[in-house]
């Protein structure tokens, strides 16, 4: 139910552009006014989000750790220094894997249960599917979006607007040539939609919030390939209106056709809902504490740095101090075993 409400929202998103640009002939409103609203509203909701995020206390180390941390004898245990990294450099190193490469996720496991002699046995396997499926979606997607500034910029740059274009096109399949990163953001986005469908788990957890992003660029990639391969729509008419939207001297010539004002329609509905949904991960992995702090607590005293002043931090050195009289009476171990000593005998 959750991605047919998706499909019939896009489907009347979809509507919308086509009655307001064929039937209301709205050109200006859906060719200037609208992308321009919506950009103005992803750029303050953009922003918003990360500043609040920014500004929010952490006052402590709270990363996720998945390996051996720095012990006292490293040639017995080695450090995991990606997966508990201790230092700024280690730390950087982990979030530059974890952003090009989407790491985590290709350390992603399956649990199952199997029948085993007489009881069921858990099994863990690794599951490279999501992680496949999700990298192929995430760099067609930025690949494109590097491509469309030849829309934005005069003159286009060689680098990396033309080499792009030039790599992404190397097969020279069709008329015009048919772009890699077309077919991976088709594929990649009906592969995601398709794993929420299909599997029973991950069906039952999947919200509108889910299928509609997925939806929505799906319906943004078929409306650009409309227009590329089969509209072949006057891309020297829609250079003018999108550098007229950068240069504020708003044109909307009459050669271009309703499909561009789809696409467009399309993207400004993006471009209003990603400050406002899941879509924010995409800042959020820079901001993410479990991930952007070194794993130190233990090698580096860390204070709150709003601990009230009035209050005295007890620390175990000053607790040993207050009670190693005892604590040696009972045969418990010390770190300095001077604590131990009566005060009177110590004296003297
Ligand atoms: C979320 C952002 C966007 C996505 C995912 C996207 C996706 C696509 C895709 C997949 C194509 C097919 C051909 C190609 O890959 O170049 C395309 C073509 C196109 N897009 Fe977009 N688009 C986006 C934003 C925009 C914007 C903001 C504009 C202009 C205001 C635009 C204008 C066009 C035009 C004119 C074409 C046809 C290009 C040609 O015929 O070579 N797109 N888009």
């Amino acid at each position: 139910m959750n991605a047919l409400y998706s499909l019939l929202f896009v489907f009347l998103l979809v509507l919308i552009p086509l009655f307001g640009v064929d039937a209301a002939h709205m050109r200006t409103f859906f060719g200037v006014c609208i992308p321009t609203t919506a950009f103005i509203i992803f750029i303050i909701g953009f922003v918003y989000k990360v500043v609040t995020w920014g500004r929010s206390a952490v006052p402590f180390r709270i990363p996720t750790t998945g390996g051996q941390f720095k012990s006292f004898d490293p040639e017995l245990f080695k450090q995991n220094k990606l997966d508990c990294p201790q230092t700024g450099a280690q730390t950087f190193f982990r979030m530059v894997l974890e952003i090009f490469a989407f790491r985590s996720l290709f350390r992603n496991t399956q649990v199952s249960l199997h029948e085993g002699k007489g009881h069921p046995v858990v099994a863990y396997k690794s599951s490279k599917w999501l992680w496949l499926f999700a990298i192929t979606f995430h760099y067609s997607f930025f690949i494109i979006a590097l491509r469309h500034l030849r829309l934005f910029l005069e003159p286009i740059p060689f680098l990396p607007v033309g080499a792009l274009d030039f790599v992404d096109g190397i097969l020279q399949i069709g008329a015009p040539v048919m772009y890699l990163s077309d077919v991976g953001l088709v594929v990649g986005v009906l592969l995601l939609l398709g794993r929420r469908l299909v599997l029973p788990r991950i069906n039952y957890i999947s919200y509108v919030s889910d299928y509609f992003p997925l939806l929505l660029i799906l319906s943004i990639a078929l409306s650009g390939i409309y227009m590329r391969y089969y509209a072949k729509v006057d891309v020297i008419a829609i250079k003018e209106l999108t550098m007229g939207l950068v240069t504020f001297h708003y044109v909307v010539p009459e050669s271009i056709t309703v499909s561009f004002f789809i696409h467009v329609f399309l993207v400004s509905t993006l471009m209003v809902y990603f400050p406002f949904s899941k879509l924010m991960h995409m800042p959020g992995v820079f901001l993410s504490p479990t991930r952007n702090l070194p794993n130190d607590s233990r090698a580096k005293h860390h204070v709150n740095p709003w601990n009230d002043p009035n209050i005295k931090a007890h620390a175990y050195a000053d607790y040993e101090k207050e009670f190693g009289v005892p604590m040696a009476e009972a045969g418990l171990p010390l770190d300095n075993p001077e604590n131990g000593v009566p005060k009177d005998e110590a004296e003297a």
